[in-house]
């Protein structure tokens, strides 16, 4: 049986980030598990520039911008990893989602939302939900919060409560996988 590819989208481009520890987790987990492939799409190494229009109306798009869209479109399913700016989300993943359209037209994707406080980032969740509901994404009905994201991994990605960070993180996968799996049977009908 082939494992599905799972891309893990790093959103975080600030000076110090911490979110990335959870993308990094998320990664290693899925690797370990043997639940499916994994990489990480990492929006500081891309460091785009404000796209001044959409990938598929530019004449001349920059080698990274192929890049990322041929990950986002071979990817089976993505897991955007999120911190909390304000009770949204950051404008680099604005960026990065609205340069795409058909890439990530019916694709599975689970959200991970990171912050410093208490609540983990829940605050964004409904924002970037509707955004990619507008841009017909499978959304997948899970969340996986990540408050304290600075004491709860180390640079590593390695959680301090290991065996409850897991367990609430195989949750979430599984129900991204579920929704790859049902997207797939659904592609062969
Ligand atoms: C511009 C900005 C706004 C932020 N707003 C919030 C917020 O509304 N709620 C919150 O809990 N943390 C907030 N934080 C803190 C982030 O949650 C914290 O930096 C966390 O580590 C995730 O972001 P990072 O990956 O960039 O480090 C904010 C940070 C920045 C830079």
């Amino acid at each position: 049986m082939t494992l599905p590819h799972i891309a893990i989208l790093s959103a975080s481009v600030r000076t110090g980030r911490n979110s990335h520890r959870a993308a990094l987790f998320l990664r290693n987990l899925i690797v370990e598990k043997n639940l499916a492939t994994a990489e990480i799409i990492d929006l500081n190494e891309y460091q785009f520039p404000l796209f001044h229009e959409r990938l598929m109306y530019q004449d001349d798009p920059l080698p990274a911008l192929l890049d990322y869209s041929r990950k986002i479109k071979e990817a089976d399913g993505v897991v955007i990893v999120t911190p909390e700016y304000n009770g949204g989300y950051p404008a680099s993943l604005k960026n990065a989602i609205d340069v795409l359209y058909p890439e990530w037209q019916k694709k599975p994707v689970a959200i991970s939302t990171c912050s410093d406080g208490d609540f983990g980032g829940n605050q964004l969740i409904t924002s970037i939900q509707f955004v990619l509901w507008k841009m017909h994404v499978l959304t997948v009905p899970a969340m996986f919060p990540n408050p304290h994201v600075d004491k709860a991994y180390d640079e590593q990605g390695v959680p301090s409560d290991k065996e409850g960070t897991e367990k609430r993180a195989m949750y979430f996968l599984k129900e991204l996988l579920w929704c790859i799996e049902a997207g797939q049977l659904m592609k062969k009908k």
